[in-house]
């Protein structure tokens, strides 16, 4: 009888050794928490969808803020959910839009301790409920909506963003916001792109979230769940057009896509954990059916080990405490 003679087993004998062996950690530092501020609540709302994720008033997510920069996250995400829409958005870019009130507040409040970054994107403004503006034939027109962004980008870089979060998944837009930003003096506003962004069913918690007026769906403008290669082309159209950092969203189901962005290009790949992602381990945990801190922590660590170097999650406070606590 021939014994192995390799044994890989070797490195796995005892949780002392598999800790010195293991290639991948996530950190604090290096997770986002996106988190939504609605116009005229007094009083967080729950989100049904997401357990656990609310609704903010300006001061709930003050709190929020300062809880998170505590916990050690590194940044924090924006989305608003404004009290009053219109066809082109018009609350994007106001500057007393609930979005930008927002970044001017955790600027002030907590802008040296957590990254304050804004969703750059017109859903949540428009009553139709796209990323863009329409033609007169409904259709989602790019070129008209590239104006609506840059606009948008400025007013959220004066309101203190330091990092705009283009998710409307438009052609150009990267090179649109980026000059605006640069013609306007903000040199240092920092761009990243949703290359990789898909269409699919992993979004429809946050609709609840955002309160979005949508009717039909977002295919002529994200990306088809088919396609790899053609992520790859996103993100290295994005490089080229300026953007800081790239991200592929959602994050779980499309790892193969963040490896090859990983290989290709040489600036910082995000991830974007989702509501979809969110909700499917918070549903099953609720039943008994899944351990939810190992589902948590398993998912964070596959998206680091597939080339996240920093991952967008509902669950950032709750995971930043355990891994500076550890088990
Ligand atoms: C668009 C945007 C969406 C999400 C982030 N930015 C919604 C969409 O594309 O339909 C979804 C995030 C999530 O599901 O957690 N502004």
């Amino acid at each position: 009888m021939s014994f192995p003679s390799q044994r890989p087993r070797r490195l796995r004998r005892t949780p002392a050794v598999r800790r010195l062996v293991r290639e991948t950690h996530a950190v604090p530092s290096q997770l986002v928490l996106p988190a939504f501020v609605r116009e005229g609540i007094s009083e967080p709302v729950a989100i049904s969808s997401m357990p656990g994720v609310r609704q903010h008033t300006i001061d709930s997510l003050r709190r929020a803020a300062v809880e998170a920069a505590e916990a050690g996250v590194g940044g924090i995400m924006l989305f608003g959910v404004p009290a009053v829409r219109d066809a082109v958005g018009s609350g994007a870019d106001d500057p007393e839009g609930i979005l930008n009130v927002a970044a001017a507040a955790l600027a002030a409040e907590v802008g040296d301790a957590l990254v304050v970054q804004t969703d750059l994107c017109l859903d949540e403004f428009t009553d139709h409920g796209h990323c863009g503006v329409l033609t007169a034939g409904g259709a989602v027109d790019n070129d008209a909506t590239l104006e609506r962004y840059a606009a948008m980008g400025v007013a959220q870089a004066r309101a203190g963003s330091a990092l705009l979060g283009l998710s409307g998944m438009m052609d150009g837009q990267v090179e649109a916001v980026r000059e605006a930003l640069d013609a306007e003096g903000f040199i240092d506003t920092i761009v990243l792109a949703y290359s990789a962004k898909y269409a699919g069913a992993f979004y429809g918690p946050f609709r609840e979230a955002v309160d979005s007026q949508l009717k039909g769906d977002r295919r002529t403008y994200q990306m088809d769940p088919g396609n790899a290669r053609e992520g790859l082309r996103e993100a290295l159209l994005d490089v080229e057009e300026g953007a800081d950092i790239v991200m592929v969203k959602p994050a779980l189901p499309y790892l193969d896509v963040l490896a090859d962005v990983r290989a290709a290009v040489d600036v910082p790949v995000w991830a974007y954990q989702v509501s979809g992602e969110y909700a499917m381990v918070e549903a099953a945990s609720a039943n008994g059916w899944i351990d939810r801190r190992g589902a948590i922590e398993e998912s964070l660590l596959a998206i680091r080990r597939a080339g996240a170097d920093a991952i967008l999650t509902y669950w950032a406070v709750e995971a930043a405490r355990w891994l500076t606590s550890g088990r």
